[in-house]
């Protein structure tokens, strides 16, 4: 498949980097924007096709420059759910105003963009009460999940107003190569293995019978992927996950026993963000209409992970 050129805002980040160096090859030109508020520089793929541009989504004049030059446009950019509670403007200001400025500049420039792929998340449907839970559920508390989920309406929007061909990605626990421990805010995963490298308790807050639905990173790019080449994924909402519940204390287990480690285990209260007691995406949707399947199980999934984290 040749993507022409392609937009990834956020590209500096774990999600964003993965895809940078996955699209790549089949990229004309990759344009990349990012603040690096908690991206980093260096985990872009290194190529005289990447131009970078550190700037936040909010940059009209970068907008301005990069729009009208792109046949794709992967919108990745945001502020994570533990800074949203700390800082609800500025979660506000780059997922939903920083979106928003995208999704409006991306009409005016470049009304003839083949795709638009947002990448929402599961915490739309906070503690569900439907399990597997499917797109049509939604239950917003956290500030990250307003936006987030406001920032889909707005997709509709422009879909509705200017027949934007955007596709909507609800991402749920993404974790693999390329995700960084050295970024305070990264995932559970990324967490364990380097306090079990490094001999330190593993930190469990609350019970760790909490479950959460683990997606391997490549099988999240090769949703991402089908989100923007599938025709019958325009217009549309897909949950992206396993559809497997697994506990933060049987994951912290697998990684104990991956890493050969004896570090403990320590558990914490919960704090203001531990707001979901299980979680499990049903995903027949991406599987029927998309074709897409997880390759992954989660045992593999950390065993590769945990390749990648020696060799760096
Ligand atoms: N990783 C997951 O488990 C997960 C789960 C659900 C949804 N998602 C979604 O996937 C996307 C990527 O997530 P990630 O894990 O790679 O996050 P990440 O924090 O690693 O990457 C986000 C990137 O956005 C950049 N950024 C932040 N504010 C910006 C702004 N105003 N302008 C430009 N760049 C800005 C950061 O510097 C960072 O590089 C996000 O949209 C996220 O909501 C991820």
């Amino acid at each position: 498949m040749s993507l022409g050129n392609v937009l990834i805002t956020g590209g500096a980040g774990f999600v964003g980097s993965q895809l940078a160096a996955d699209l790549l090859p089949e990229t004309d030109h990759l344009y990349i924007i990012d603040d690096l508020s908690t991206g980093r520089k260096e985990s872009l793929p290194q190529s005289n096709k990447v131009s970078f541009y550190k700037a936040s989504i909010t940059d009209q004049e970068v907008l301005e420059e990069v729009l009208p030059q792109v046949d794709y446009i992967f919108h990745l950019a945001c502020r994570n759910l533990l800074l949203s509670v700390d800082d609800i403007e500025a979660d506000f200001q780059t997922n939903l105003f920083g979106g928003y400025c995208l999704l409006k500049k991306t009409m005016e420039l470049n009304p003839k963009i083949k795709r638009f792929v947002y990448t929402s998340t599961a915490s739309v449907y906070n503690n569900a009460d439907i399990l597997p839970t499917p797109e049509s559920y939604y239950d917003i508390s956290m500030p990250y999940a307003a936006s987030k989920f406001s920032m889909e309406h707005y997709c509709h929007v422009f879909h509705h107003l200017s027949r934007l061909p955007f596709t909507i990605l609800r991402l749920s626990n993404l974790y693999g190569p390329g995700q960084l421990a050295v970024n305070p805010y990264c995932g559970v995963v990324a967490k364990f293995f380097e306090a079990a490298a490094a001999g330190e308790p593993l930190i469990i807050y609350g019970s760790g019978e909490q479950t959460r639905d683990f997606t391997y990173i490549s099988d999240g790019i090769d949703a991402i992927r089908k989100a923007a080449s599938h025709p019958e994924a325009a217009g549309n909402v897909f949950n992206v996950g396993t559809g497997r519940e697994t506990t933060i204390h049987r994951l912290a287990v697998s990684i104990k026993d991956i890493t050969g480690s004896d570090s403990p285990f320590e558990y914490q209260p919960e704090r203001t963000i531990d707001t979901v007691t299980n979680r499990c995406l049903d995903t027949k949707k991406i599987k029927t209409e998309l074709g897409w399947n997880p390759e992954h199980s989660l045992e593999k999934g950390l065993k590769n992970t945990y390749e990648w984290l020696k060799n760096q």
